[in-house]
Protein backbone atom coordinates (compact mmCIF):
# COMPACT_ATOMS: atom_id res chain seq x y z
CA UNK A 1 0.00 0.00 0.00
CA UNK A 2 1.06 3.64 0.05
CA UNK A 3 0.77 5.22 2.85
CA UNK A 4 1.04 8.86 3.77
CA UNK A 5 3.35 8.99 7.41
CA UNK A 6 2.81 12.38 8.67
CA UNK A 7 5.79 13.91 10.85
CA UNK A 8 7.53 11.02 9.30
CA UNK A 9 11.49 12.91 9.89
CA UNK A 10 10.89 12.34 13.56
CA UNK A 11 12.48 9.99 15.93
CA UNK A 12 9.56 6.93 15.60
CA UNK A 13 8.10 8.31 12.76
CA UNK A 14 11.61 7.86 11.07
CA UNK A 15 11.74 4.41 12.54
CA UNK A 16 8.38 3.71 11.58
CA UNK A 17 8.83 5.26 7.54
CA UNK A 18 11.61 2.18 7.56
CA UNK A 19 9.41 -0.78 9.33
CA UNK A 20 6.42 0.19 6.48
CA UNK A 21 9.06 -0.16 3.63
CA UNK A 22 10.94 -3.22 5.12
CA UNK A 23 6.85 -4.40 5.07
CA UNK A 24 6.98 -3.45 1.38
CA UNK A 25 5.51 -0.34 1.50
CA UNK A 26 5.96 2.59 -0.28
CA UNK A 27 5.72 5.74 2.01
CA UNK A 28 5.10 9.14 1.13
CA UNK A 29 6.18 11.45 4.22
CA UNK A 30 5.27 15.16 4.86
CA UNK A 31 6.44 16.92 8.24
CA UNK A 32 7.30 20.62 8.68
CA UNK A 33 11.03 20.26 9.74
CA UNK A 34 9.93 22.27 13.22
CA UNK A 35 11.69 19.22 15.88
CA UNK A 36 13.04 17.32 12.96
CA UNK A 37 15.66 17.08 10.24
CA UNK A 38 15.21 15.57 6.53
CA UNK A 39 18.63 14.04 7.07
CA UNK A 40 17.03 11.33 8.64
CA UNK A 41 14.88 10.36 5.72
CA UNK A 42 17.93 9.95 3.52
CA UNK A 43 19.69 7.38 6.30
CA UNK A 44 16.36 5.67 6.28
CA UNK A 45 16.72 5.31 2.08
CA UNK A 46 20.52 4.40 2.89
CA UNK A 47 18.90 1.37 5.25
CA UNK A 48 15.98 0.30 2.73
CA UNK A 49 17.34 0.93 -0.20
CA UNK A 50 14.18 2.74 -1.39
CA UNK A 51 13.47 6.82 -0.75
CA UNK A 52 10.22 8.08 0.58
CA UNK A 53 8.68 10.60 -1.20
CA UNK A 54 8.90 13.96 0.82
CA UNK A 55 6.76 17.04 0.96
CA UNK A 56 7.57 19.94 3.67
CA UNK A 57 4.17 20.63 4.85
CA UNK A 58 2.65 22.14 8.05
CA UNK A 59 -0.63 20.07 8.97
CA UNK A 60 -1.87 23.66 9.61
CA UNK A 61 -1.98 24.39 5.60
CA UNK A 62 -5.12 22.59 4.88
CA UNK A 63 -4.66 23.50 1.22
CA UNK A 64 -1.06 22.05 1.60
CA UNK A 65 -2.24 18.56 2.76
CA UNK A 66 -4.56 18.51 0.26
CA UNK A 67 -2.09 18.92 -2.48
CA UNK A 68 -0.19 15.95 -1.12
CA UNK A 69 -3.40 13.45 -1.73
CA UNK A 70 -4.26 15.40 -4.63
CA UNK A 71 -0.53 14.30 -6.21
CA UNK A 72 -0.38 10.57 -4.43
CA UNK A 73 -2.85 7.62 -4.44
CA UNK A 74 -2.82 7.29 -0.86
CA UNK A 75 -4.25 4.02 1.18
CA UNK A 76 -3.41 4.84 4.21
CA UNK A 77 -2.39 7.45 7.00
CA UNK A 78 -0.09 6.86 10.04
CA UNK A 79 -0.17 10.15 12.23
CA UNK A 80 2.81 11.30 14.31
CA UNK A 81 3.38 15.16 13.80
CA UNK A 82 2.48 16.87 16.25
CA UNK A 83 4.12 18.83 19.46
CA UNK A 84 4.61 16.43 22.26
CA UNK A 85 6.74 18.16 25.06
CA UNK A 86 4.62 17.82 28.47
CA UNK A 87 6.62 21.05 30.09
CA UNK A 88 6.28 22.93 27.09
CA UNK A 89 2.57 22.56 26.40
CA UNK A 90 1.60 23.35 30.55
CA UNK A 91 3.89 26.84 29.34
CA UNK A 92 1.93 27.38 25.59
CA UNK A 93 -1.17 25.75 25.71
CA UNK A 94 -2.74 27.88 22.96
CA UNK A 95 0.42 26.50 20.39
CA UNK A 96 -0.37 22.67 21.45
CA UNK A 97 -3.99 23.26 21.11
CA UNK A 98 -3.62 24.77 17.56
CA UNK A 99 -0.97 22.60 16.42
CA UNK A 100 -2.03 19.24 17.32
CA UNK A 101 -5.92 19.78 17.01
CA UNK A 102 -6.42 21.63 13.59
CA UNK A 103 -3.43 19.91 12.22
CA UNK A 104 -5.55 16.56 13.41
CA UNK A 105 -8.71 17.85 11.92
CA UNK A 106 -7.62 19.75 8.40
CA UNK A 107 -5.34 16.04 8.04
CA UNK A 108 -8.89 14.37 8.74
CA UNK A 109 -11.00 16.52 6.40
CA UNK A 110 -8.73 16.29 3.45
CA UNK A 111 -8.67 12.22 4.29
CA UNK A 112 -12.02 11.72 4.08
CA UNK A 113 -12.55 14.25 1.10
CA UNK A 114 -10.18 11.69 -0.77
CA UNK A 115 -12.33 8.98 0.14
CA UNK A 116 -9.25 7.85 2.14
CA UNK A 117 -10.04 6.48 5.77
CA UNK A 118 -7.41 3.83 7.29
CA UNK A 119 -5.30 5.78 10.05
CA UNK A 120 -3.32 4.71 12.83
CA UNK A 121 -2.20 8.00 15.30
CA UNK A 122 0.18 8.09 17.66
CA UNK A 123 -1.59 8.31 21.13
CA UNK A 124 -0.08 8.23 24.37
CA UNK A 125 0.51 6.69 27.43
CA UNK A 126 -0.27 10.17 29.36
CA UNK A 127 -3.65 10.22 28.24
CA UNK A 128 -4.33 7.64 31.72
CA UNK A 129 -3.37 10.08 34.15
CA UNK A 130 -2.95 9.98 37.43
CA UNK A 131 -6.51 8.47 38.41
CA UNK A 132 -5.85 5.25 37.28
CA UNK A 133 -3.85 1.76 38.71
CA UNK A 134 -1.54 0.39 36.93
CA UNK A 135 -1.23 -1.80 35.23
CA UNK A 136 -3.14 0.86 32.57
CA UNK A 137 -5.21 -1.20 30.88
CA UNK A 138 -6.94 0.28 26.87
CA UNK A 139 -10.70 -0.03 28.57
CA UNK A 140 -9.99 2.18 31.68
CA UNK A 141 -11.15 5.88 31.68
CA UNK A 142 -9.12 8.07 30.67
CA UNK A 143 -8.42 11.94 32.21
CA UNK A 144 -4.66 13.34 31.06
CA UNK A 145 -3.32 16.10 33.38
CA UNK A 146 -1.61 18.34 31.18
CA UNK A 147 -2.40 20.06 28.06
CA UNK A 148 -0.04 17.72 25.95
CA UNK A 149 -1.72 14.84 27.19
CA UNK A 150 -5.60 16.75 26.83
CA UNK A 151 -4.47 17.23 22.67
CA UNK A 152 -4.11 12.92 23.11
CA UNK A 153 -7.15 12.38 24.87
CA UNK A 154 -9.06 15.04 22.66
CA UNK A 155 -8.24 13.54 19.10
CA UNK A 156 -8.69 10.26 20.56
CA UNK A 157 -12.23 11.11 21.33
CA UNK A 158 -12.57 13.14 17.74
CA UNK A 159 -11.50 9.45 16.40
CA UNK A 160 -14.06 7.58 18.24
CA UNK A 161 -16.97 10.02 17.35
CA UNK A 162 -15.74 10.00 13.99
CA UNK A 163 -16.00 5.67 14.03
CA UNK A 164 -19.09 5.93 15.27
CA UNK A 165 -20.36 8.28 12.86
CA UNK A 166 -19.26 6.74 9.54
CA UNK A 167 -18.60 3.13 9.60
CA UNK A 168 -16.18 3.45 6.69
CA UNK A 169 -13.49 4.27 9.12
CA UNK A 170 -10.90 1.90 10.34
CA UNK A 171 -8.81 3.42 13.31
CA UNK A 172 -6.11 2.25 15.48
CA UNK A 173 -5.22 4.33 18.74
CA UNK A 174 -1.58 3.51 20.33
CA UNK A 175 -1.17 4.59 23.06
CA UNK A 176 3.24 4.47 23.63
CA UNK A 177 4.76 4.17 27.17
CA UNK A 178 8.23 4.99 27.20
CA UNK A 179 10.03 4.73 23.29
CA UNK A 180 13.77 4.42 23.63
CA UNK A 181 16.92 3.07 22.41
CA UNK A 182 17.60 3.26 17.97
CA UNK A 183 17.96 1.31 14.95
CA UNK A 184 20.80 -1.42 15.77
CA UNK A 185 22.50 0.25 12.32
CA UNK A 186 23.33 3.06 14.72
CA UNK A 187 22.21 5.58 11.74
CA UNK A 188 19.03 6.63 12.84
CA UNK A 189 17.71 7.94 16.04
CA UNK A 190 16.73 10.59 18.92
CA UNK A 191 17.70 13.58 18.23
CA UNK A 192 15.82 16.36 20.53
CA UNK A 193 16.45 19.63 19.81
CA UNK A 194 18.03 21.38 22.63
CA UNK A 195 18.27 20.18 26.54
CA UNK A 196 16.59 16.53 26.40
CA UNK A 197 12.87 16.58 28.70
CA UNK A 198 13.67 12.89 28.11
CA UNK A 199 15.67 10.44 30.71
CA UNK A 200 17.81 8.31 28.08
CA UNK A 201 18.43 10.85 25.30
CA UNK A 202 19.30 13.02 28.50
CA UNK A 203 21.78 10.19 30.05
CA UNK A 204 23.06 9.45 26.07
CA UNK A 205 24.15 13.17 25.78
CA UNK A 206 25.75 12.52 29.29
CA UNK A 207 27.90 9.55 28.18
CA UNK A 208 29.07 11.37 24.85
CA UNK A 209 30.62 14.15 26.97
CA UNK A 210 27.84 16.95 26.19
CA UNK A 211 26.46 17.38 29.40
CA UNK A 212 28.37 16.60 33.07
CA UNK A 213 25.63 14.42 34.77
CA UNK A 214 22.36 13.16 35.05
CA UNK A 215 20.07 14.75 37.77
CA UNK A 216 17.80 12.32 39.12
CA UNK A 217 14.34 13.86 39.63
CA UNK A 218 13.52 12.25 43.24
CA UNK A 219 15.10 9.72 45.16
CA UNK A 220 12.41 8.90 47.62
CA UNK A 221 9.33 7.43 45.76
CA UNK A 222 8.06 4.62 47.47
CA UNK A 223 9.50 2.23 44.59
CA UNK A 224 12.38 -0.17 45.16
CA UNK A 225 15.17 2.08 44.74
CA UNK A 226 13.16 5.15 45.57
CA UNK A 227 13.17 6.60 41.80
CA UNK A 228 10.52 6.46 39.40
CA UNK A 229 9.44 3.72 37.44
CA UNK A 230 8.72 3.85 33.91
CA UNK A 231 7.30 1.05 30.91
CA UNK A 232 10.71 1.67 28.58
CA UNK A 233 10.07 0.01 24.92
CA UNK A 234 12.45 -0.28 22.43
CA UNK A 235 11.47 2.10 19.26
CA UNK A 236 12.17 -0.89 16.53
CA UNK A 237 9.96 -2.97 18.15
CA UNK A 238 7.04 0.13 18.60
CA UNK A 239 7.58 0.99 14.85
CA UNK A 240 6.59 -3.22 14.09
CA UNK A 241 3.88 -2.35 16.39
CA UNK A 242 2.66 0.53 14.15
CA UNK A 243 3.02 -2.19 10.90
CA UNK A 244 0.77 -4.92 12.87
CA UNK A 245 -1.83 -2.06 13.36
CA UNK A 246 -1.93 -1.10 9.82
CA UNK A 247 -2.65 -4.69 8.62
CA UNK A 248 -4.94 -5.02 11.33
CA UNK A 249 -7.16 -2.34 10.69
CA UNK A 250 -6.99 -2.37 6.96
CA UNK A 251 -9.53 -5.19 6.89
CA UNK A 252 -11.60 -4.13 9.57
CA UNK A 253 -14.08 -1.25 9.99
CA UNK A 254 -14.16 0.45 13.56
CA UNK A 255 -12.19 2.40 16.04
CA UNK A 256 -9.31 0.37 18.30
CA UNK A 257 -6.73 1.21 21.09
CA UNK A 258 -4.03 -0.75 21.98
CA UNK A 259 -1.08 0.11 24.74
CA UNK A 260 2.23 -0.26 23.09
CA UNK A 261 4.37 -1.13 26.08
CA UNK A 262 6.83 -4.08 27.60
CA UNK A 263 4.18 -4.46 30.96
CA UNK A 264 7.43 -4.05 33.10
CA UNK A 265 8.28 -1.19 35.16
CA UNK A 266 12.25 -0.40 35.13
CA UNK A 267 13.50 2.40 37.71
CA UNK A 268 15.81 5.41 36.10
CA UNK A 269 18.69 4.25 38.46
CA UNK A 270 18.43 0.44 36.68
CA UNK A 271 18.07 2.73 32.92
CA UNK A 272 21.01 4.25 34.38
CA UNK A 273 23.22 1.04 35.40
CA UNK A 274 22.15 -0.39 32.04
CA UNK A 275 23.29 2.37 29.77
CA UNK A 276 26.92 2.84 31.73
CA UNK A 277 26.95 -1.47 30.73
CA UNK A 278 26.37 0.01 26.99
CA UNK A 279 29.42 2.66 27.55
CA UNK A 280 31.52 0.31 30.01
CA UNK A 281 31.74 2.85 32.71
CA UNK A 282 29.11 4.23 35.53
CA UNK A 283 27.53 7.43 34.43
CA UNK A 284 27.95 10.44 36.57
CA UNK A 285 24.70 11.40 38.63
CA UNK A 286 23.44 13.42 40.65
CA UNK A 287 19.73 12.68 43.17
CA UNK A 288 17.68 15.79 42.93
CA UNK A 289 14.31 17.65 43.81
CA UNK A 290 11.26 15.19 42.50
CA UNK A 291 10.08 17.00 38.98
CA UNK A 292 6.75 18.12 39.38
CA UNK A 293 4.02 15.98 37.63
CA UNK A 294 6.01 12.93 37.58
CA UNK A 295 4.05 10.09 38.39
CA UNK A 296 6.15 7.28 41.00
CA UNK A 297 5.69 4.82 38.73
CA UNK A 298 3.41 3.07 35.36
CA UNK A 299 3.46 0.53 33.07
CA UNK A 300 1.23 -0.91 30.52
CA UNK A 301 -0.81 -4.27 30.24
CA UNK A 302 0.30 -5.76 27.15
CA UNK A 303 -1.92 -8.23 26.93
CA UNK A 304 -4.25 -6.90 23.80
CA UNK A 305 -1.72 -6.40 21.11
CA UNK A 306 -0.62 -9.41 21.58
CA UNK A 307 -4.07 -11.34 21.63
CA UNK A 308 -5.21 -8.95 18.37
CA UNK A 309 -1.85 -8.04 16.87
CA UNK A 310 0.35 -11.11 17.95
CA UNK A 311 2.28 -8.00 18.59
CA UNK A 312 5.17 -8.07 21.84
CA UNK A 313 8.07 -5.95 22.84
CA UNK A 314 11.11 -8.04 22.01
CA UNK A 315 14.41 -5.98 23.28
CA UNK A 316 15.39 -5.65 26.56
CA UNK A 317 16.96 -2.21 28.72
CA UNK A 318 20.26 -3.49 27.88
CA UNK A 319 19.82 -4.11 24.32
CA UNK A 320 17.61 -0.18 23.96
CA UNK A 321 20.49 1.08 25.86
CA UNK A 322 23.52 -0.91 23.65
CA UNK A 323 21.14 0.74 20.58
CA UNK A 324 20.90 4.48 21.94
CA UNK A 325 24.41 4.53 23.08
CA UNK A 326 26.22 2.92 19.44
CA UNK A 327 23.88 5.59 17.45
CA UNK A 328 24.59 8.66 20.33
CA UNK A 329 28.55 7.84 19.76
CA UNK A 330 28.65 7.81 16.24
CA UNK A 331 26.58 11.03 15.96
CA UNK A 332 27.49 12.94 18.73
CA UNK A 333 25.59 15.97 17.45
CA UNK A 334 22.71 13.58 16.27
CA UNK A 335 22.05 14.59 12.42
CA UNK A 336 24.31 17.77 12.46
CA UNK A 337 27.04 15.49 13.18
C1 LIG B 1 11.17 9.18 32.74
C2 LIG B 1 11.67 9.15 34.18
C3 LIG B 1 11.70 11.30 35.22
C4 LIG B 1 14.86 13.09 32.81
C5 LIG B 1 7.27 11.52 28.94
C6 LIG B 1 5.98 12.16 28.57
C7 LIG B 1 5.09 11.17 27.85
C8 LIG B 1 5.83 10.53 26.72
C9 LIG B 1 7.14 9.93 27.16
C10 LIG B 1 5.15 11.63 24.71
C11 LIG B 1 10.85 10.06 35.08
C12 LIG B 1 13.10 10.73 35.10
C13 LIG B 1 13.92 12.20 33.32
C14 LIG B 1 15.98 13.47 33.61
C15 LIG B 1 15.17 12.05 35.37
N1 LIG B 1 6.06 11.49 25.70
N2 LIG B 1 14.08 11.69 34.58
N3 LIG B 1 16.09 12.93 34.87
O1 LIG B 1 7.94 11.64 31.95
O2 LIG B 1 7.70 9.10 31.82
O3 LIG B 1 7.04 10.49 29.86
O4 LIG B 1 7.91 10.98 27.81
O5 LIG B 1 4.16 10.99 24.48
O6 LIG B 1 3.97 11.87 27.38
O7 LIG B 1 5.31 12.52 29.77
O8 LIG B 1 9.44 10.24 30.43
O9 LIG B 1 11.85 10.27 29.99
O10 LIG B 1 10.74 12.43 30.77
O11 LIG B 1 11.05 10.55 32.37
O12 LIG B 1 15.30 11.59 36.52
O13 LIG B 1 16.86 14.29 33.20
O14 LIG B 1 12.99 9.65 34.21
O15 LIG B 1 11.53 11.94 36.49
O16 LIG B 1 10.75 9.47 36.35
P1 LIG B 1 8.01 10.38 31.15
P2 LIG B 1 10.83 10.94 30.84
Amino acid sequence: MRILVTGGTGYIGSHTVLALQEAGHEVVVIDNLVNSSEESLRRVAELSGKPAVFHRVDLVDEAAVDAVFAEHAINAVVHFAGLKAVGESVREPLMYYHNNLVGTLNLLRVMDRHDVRSLVFSSSATVYGEHNPIPYIEKMEIGANNPYGRTKEQIEDILSDLGAADDRWHIALLRYFNPVGAHPSGRIGEDPQGIPNNLVPFIAQVAVGRREKLMVFGGDYDTPDGTCLRDYIHVVDLAEGHVAALNHVAGRAGVFRWNLGSGKGTSVLEVLRSFGKAVGAPLPYEVAERRTGDLPAFWADASSALADLSWSTTKTVDEMCEDHWRWQKNNPLGYLS
